[in-house]
């Protein structure tokens, strides 16, 4: 999962599918993580909305830590889902030419159609909310490809 500061959309998308899958009981089929293209808050935990926000659906993603997109996720991981079209566009770009790993937009992946999770971080509270309802429902697309093992 990636965004541009891994302190809102990421790591809630990070926290939601991880939540999901659990509830599924296929948590032992992927491995999630997230990720920045950006640099300005690395190492930090996610934004105190977007902790809030998560908690309010029964999900912790205060023990989280910002980090970079690495050259290596391109292999490490099968598919990187990218917060919005810009997300998408740099990650592109990094890819490796030899490495595995597809590079789609979140919400499309997950069966929502090319749409951008907005950037809530200038935004209010109710834009967090926004924003976890998109991934939320993108996250059920996604286990359920997890599910058939489409990835
Ligand atoms: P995120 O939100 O990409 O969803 O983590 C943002 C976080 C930080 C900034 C922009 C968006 N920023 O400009 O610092």
């Amino acid at each position: 999962m990636v965004c541009l500061g891994n302190i809102c959309r990421s790591p809630t998308a990070e926290g939601v599918l991880r939540a999901r899958l659990q509830q599924a009981g296929l948590d032992e089929r992927a491995r999630v993580d997230s990720a920045a293209t950006g640099n300005s808050h690395l190492g930090h935990p996610p934004d105190e909305r977007a902790i809030a926000c998560a908690a309010r659906h029964g999900i912790d993603i205060s023990a989280q830590r910002a980090r970079r997109l690495a050259l290596e996720d391109f292999d490490e991981f099968d598919v990187i889902l990218c917060a919005d079209r810009t997300i998408l566009h740099d990650a592109r770009i990094r890819k490796p030419r030899t490495a595995h790993a597809q590079v789609e937009l979140l919400l499309d992946w997950g069966g929502l159609g090319k749409k951008d999770v907005p950037d809530p971080y200038t935004g209010s509270s109710r834009d967090f909310e926004h924003a976890f309802k998109l991934i939320d429902a993108a996250a059920s697309g996604i286990v359920e490809r997890v599910r058939q093992g489409r990835f």
